[in-house]
């Protein structure tokens, strides 16, 4: 930690604080939540004094967690999204998913899933009439010793090509959602749409924050996946678009380099792998093959 000069007194009663707060903490019957608390007075002490935190500023910041308070709803949680936009959710799932041999890599979950998505059947389509360009997803779940998952359920959503979850409308629409099963030889495939970036929810606190810092609230094009079977650990990911504008500027720092794919574009009038119609449409192409770690990594 790098602090100005101090006279000694001075440095003399920070430090003594410190410890005295976490001191505080001692008797804690609970030793993780011990633990837990006197890192983050540790922490927070530390950031207040390499800074310089002057009482303006301290204000500032009590009024902008406030803010988040206020725009929190059962609908819309502002303190998730800051963790997101400060790398922090990211943090969290690298911490707690460690890479295990060649598994799917995680990344961050975000606001939009919904419990009880319709179920479709192999080659159905998931947009459920979302506007946007049609792509037939495919792929295998598989173990890290390459043994098929029969049964994994897939649940899938993503934006339509205006940026929006059906959620953000203002009616009771079920599009862009669904999940699925996994054949006996642990294969999947399905029509969703191609993925286009959209911005955050940026009309509150966290919003602001990002525009007076000069950051982007986009998010680089992506499809969500989470795939759960028994025995195994449950993922949470997206697949990302390769030559994405966004790509790594992600306001969610989400990309990771395996979980970039090829979205193949085909001319209107290529016969699609299921024989469907699109007439004039264009339409995408992407193959995902999943590996899923045990439970017990
Ligand atoms: C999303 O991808 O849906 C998302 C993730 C984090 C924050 C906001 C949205
Ligand atoms: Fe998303």
């Amino acid at each position: 930690m790098s602090t100005p000069f101090l006279s000694e007194d001075q440095l003399a009663r920070e430090v003594e604080l410190i410890e005295r707060v976490e001191r505080s903490f001692d008797r804690a019957d609970n030793a993780r939540l011990k633990q837990i608390m006197q890192a983050l007075v540790r922490h927070l002490h530390g950031f207040v004094r390499e800074v310089r935190l002057t009482e303006q500023e301290w204000n500032t910041a009590m009024q902008f967690l406030t803010d988040c308070g206020r725009t929190t709803t059962d609908k819309r949680q502002e303190f998730i999204l800051l963790s997101d936009v400060l790398g922090i959710s990211m943090q969290v799932i690298s911490v707690n998913n460690e890479a295990y041999r060649d598994a799917t890599e995680a990344t961050v979950f975000g606001p939009f899933f919904v419990q009880g998505a319709p179920l479709i059947g192999h080659g159905g389509d998931m947009a459920f009439g979302a506007p946007g360009e049609p792509c037939w997803v495919v792929g295998r779940v598989s173990d890290t010793d390459g043994t098929p998952v029969q049964g994994a359920r897939i649940d899938v959503w993503e934006a339509d090509e205006d940026g929006l979850y059906d959620v953000q409308y203002n009616d009771a629409r079920t599009s862009g959602r669904a999940h699925l099963f996994t054949d006996h030889n642990g294969e999947y495939r399905f029509w969703a749409l191609t993925p286009t970036p959209y911005p955050i929810p940026d009309d509150g606190p966290v919003g602001r924050m990002l525009s007076a810092t000069g950051r982007s609230p986009l998010r680089a094009s992506h499809l969500h996946f989470m795939v759960s079977a028994s025995s195994y650990r449950t993922l949470v990911t997206h697949i990302f678009v390769r030559g994405d504008q966004i790509g790594w500027a992600d306001s969610v720092f989400g990309v990771k380099e395996t979980l970039i794919k090829d979205f193949t574009r085909h001319p209107a009038g290529t016969p699609t792998p299921d024989g469907r119609e699109l007439g004039q449409q264009t339409w995408t192409d992407v193959r995902f093959d999943i590996v899923l770690a045990p439970a017990s990594a």
